[in-house]
């Protein structure tokens, strides 16, 4: 510990102070493990922020980025790039949509699209979010965000953006209309707490869209990647997006995204309209292409539905065992979230003393990322470590 408090300390020396990290040192990660330079072993329900879809040291992504950068490891945008060519090839087939454009993160992949949808719809239209929604920390996203905290100290960010309450169907009837140019929205919402979309909420946008003619935008960052058994979060609902933003697994833990846009969509940009000198870096797509291999070689879509719902019932057990503590389990496959009426900050430091990384999320939602590769035994291992903390 007092080697850990040391390096903090250093880190704030010479690392803006952006992170309020957490106290451990890892020294390397196997399947679903972390180990710590202490020699500790940590279940990790965390998953990196819902990147290493795989665990740690996979093999299988290994051989790729070996053979990748063995031939390349960056080429210019300018060249014909075939790992980004596969990738693509399977991002459309996945997501039934028609092009794609890659970045390096999340929030990229979210200005193009900004970009996008103001090319197509001109600068007056106004762009609708949602409460409690979370697109990113770069101007353009961040100025989607519906949580205030993110937001205060930013201003100006862009304008004609109105940011209307998550799941309230009179609140779009009211203020979607022609003047609409695009809907951003996460079919469960990550880091506002682990908040489905209703399918009478989503039945209403659709019917809206039919309407009014606007772009309905998922941001499947953080859902994407069979994360909740599906290839992505609308797929549990009847809708097919205009656009599709996703990230974090996608890259096999490189910094990878994407933007997939529709047939209506595809030929909005033209050379010269947005480009990345790193976006869809060969060795990243090398590596997502060995995630949705993998993904399907090894029937993780079938263990995510199955173990989710395993784990949503159980997690429900817990809860009804103790209603004065635990308010709402809420999810879907592997992305789970339990609210209390407390802040869990002080729960996510007890499981990490009991060898079990999770996060909180919306001061009082701890949020549960389990990798896919997760079996029924670490599911069973968490929810005795949760049964026992909830009785002290
Ligand atoms: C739903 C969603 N959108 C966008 C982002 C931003 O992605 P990135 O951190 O890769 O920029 C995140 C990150 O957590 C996210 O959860």
């Amino acid at each position: 510990m007092k080697e850990i408090n040391y390096i903090l300390e250093k880190e704030k020396e010479i690392l803006l102070h952006t992170y309020s990290r957490i106290p451990l040192d890892v020294s390397h990660g196997e399947g679903v493990y972390l180990f710590s330079k202490d020699g500790r072993k940590y279940l990790d329900f965390f998953s990196g922020l819902a990147v290493n879809a795989l665990g740690y040291g996979n093999k299988k992504i290994i051989n790729a980025i070996e053979e990748q950068i063995k031939k390349i490891i960056h080429l210019s945008n300018y060249y014909i790039n075939q790992p980004q060519i596969e990738l693509a090839e399977r991002l459309i087939k996945y997501s039934g949509l028609s092009k794609v454009f890659f970045t390096n993160s999340g929030t990229e992949a979210v200005e193009a699209s900004l970009k996008l949808v103001r090319k197509a719809f001109g600068p007056d239209k106004k762009i609708i979010t949602f409460s409690n929604a979370f697109h990113g920390r770069t101007y353009g996203s961040l100025s989607l965000s519906g949580k205030e905290k993110y937001k205060k100290h930013f201003a100006p960010l862009l304008a004609n953006i109105l940011n209307l309450e998550f799941n309230n169907t009179e609140q779009i009837k009211k203020n979607l209309d022609d003047n609409t140019a695009a809907v951003y929205l996460e079919f469960i919402q990550g880091e506002g707490g682990i908040r489905l979309a209703s399918k009478q909420f989503i039945e209403k946008l659709d019917e809206l869209r039919k309407k009014y003619g606007f772009a309905l935008v998922a941001d499947e960052v953080q859902s994407g990647i069979w994360r909740t058994g599906k290839p992505f979060a609308y797929n549990h609902f009847n809708v097919e997006p205009d656009l599709v933003i996703t990230a974090k697994a996608i890259g096999g833990g490189l910094p990878l995204g994407a933007l997939i846009t529709n047939k209506k969509y595809s030929d909005v940009f033209k050379p010269g309209d947005h480009g990345s000198t790193f976006g869809g870096n060969p060795v990243a797509c090398a590596a997502g292409l060995a995630v949705v291999e993998q993904i399907f070689k090894n029937d993780l879509m079938n263990n995510v539905e199955n173990l989710g719902d395993y784990f949503i019932s159980k997690l429900k057990l817990i809860k009804n065992k103790f209603p004065n503590k635990v308010k709402e389990v809420r999810g879907l496959g592997f992305m789970l979230g339990v609210e209390f009426d407390f802040p869990c900050s002080k729960l996510v430091d007890d499981f990490r003393d009991n060898g079990i990384l999770v996060n909180c999320t919306s001061e009082n939602v701890v949020r549960i990322l389990p990798p896919l590769i997760s079996s029924k035994e670490n599911i069973d291992q968490f929810l005795k470590v949760f049964d026992n903390l909830l009785k002290q």
